[in-house]
């Protein structure tokens, strides 16, 4: 077989997740006071092709930080795992920091990415398996917040989970811990788990890195109405909205917003909505923690929270958490 096709016919669908499931959430959320579109939806072909360009901003200090932490310890977060290991990615995108972590890890292993996109994963595994020939791609098509349902050769098998990105941070606190015990669950009593998180820092910087000079992220933001337009047969002109990110200090989040400059109705899927002139949609939160903040919550999810690597500048951290053995039933 001609190396690369693996990764394609080896992948999963985890459940058709189609157009009804995006049409109930924007009704959802569009219903909602203060109106709401939830994040995930983000992520079609176009907005994860501006996420990779948003990855690349001078103002976006996340990925060129934790990309710097992996690079700098990434023999001490695989160390220990076997060949047989499994690395499963939560929300894998372009795998690109998957790369460091493969590269310091012992050859023959399997690798589970899972993410929405079928187009990314079919990117990623193709260069992976050029770069790792013996690498064992294992895609999964799905939201990682479902429990994950592992090809049965590889149920057994010590897994490292991956979870790069700050990704957690776009959940509130009390669904990041619900997430992470998920993962405790999907991966299992013989596991660990990297995570990427973002840190508390000053509130200018932090608002920068969601609000481009080149309007990057506004594109990204406003990719959101475009795809209600074109799946949802929405009306919706996108002159009429401008992007807005603001830290909102008492909830420790960075929040993003699609902000009405008139009063008027949006039609999206049959129905009508009634914004006024500056009424917002609220399509992201970033949470930002300290590093015991997060601790505390990894541990409520049933974690031991081990080593945590960060940059000098302590912008960015990148824990480790190691799978509590299991109680005896
Ligand atoms: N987890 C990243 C973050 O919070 C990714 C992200 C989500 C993002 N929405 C975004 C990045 C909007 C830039 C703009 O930073």
């Amino acid at each position: 077989m001609r190396a690369g096709a693996v990764a394609i016919s080896n992948l999963v669908r985890d459940r058709e997740s189609g157009e009804s499931e995006f049409a109930a959430a924007v009704v959802h959320g569009l219903s909602q006071k203060p109106k709401s579109l939830p994040s995930r939806f983000f992520y079609d072909a176009r907005g994860s092709v501006l996420f990779e360009m948003i990855t690349r901003l001078p103002e976006y200090y996340l990925t060129r930080t934790e990309t710097a932490i992996l690079d700098a310890h990434a023999t001490e977060m695989v160390d220990g795992l076997p060949s047989h290991g499994v690395l499963v990615e939560f929300g894998s995108g372009s795998s690109l920091k998957t790369e460091i972590l493969l590269a310091a890890a012992p050859a023959g292993m399997a690798y589970v990415p899972i993410d929405v996109s079928e187009a990314a994963l079919a990117d990623a595994g193709h260069r992976l398996v050029r770069r790792f020939p013996e690498l064992d791609v294992r895609p999964i098509v799905g939201d990682f917040s479902r429990p994950i349902r592992f090809p049965a050769d590889l149920v057994r098998r010590p897994k490292l989970g991956f979870f790069p990105g700050s990704t957690i941070g776009n959940l509130s606190p009390a669904n990041a811990v619900e997430l992470l015990s998920g993962f405790a669950r999907s991966l299992g009593a013989d596991s660990r788990l990297i995570v990427g998180v973002d840190l508390k820092k000053d509130v200018q910087q932090l608002v920068a890195a969601y609000n481009d000079r080149f309007g990057v992220t506004a594109a990204f933001n406003l990719n959101l109405l475009a795809r209600i337009n074109r799946e949802l047969g929405g009306s919706i002109d996108l002159a009429t909205f401008r992007h807005e990110a603001l830290y909102n200090s008492s909830e420790g989040r960075i929040e993003m917003h699609l902000v009405s400059w008139v009063a008027q109705d949006i039609r999206v899927a049959g129905r009508h909505f009634r914004l006024e002139a500056g009424d917002s949609i609220h399509t992201e939160n970033s949470y930002k923690y300290a590093i015991e903040q997060f601790r505390d919550g990894a541990r409520a999810a049933g974690w031991h929270a081990t080593r945590v690597w960060t940059d000098k500048e302590q912008q960015f951290s990148v824990h480790e958490l190691v799978a509590m053995p299991k109680a005896p039933d």
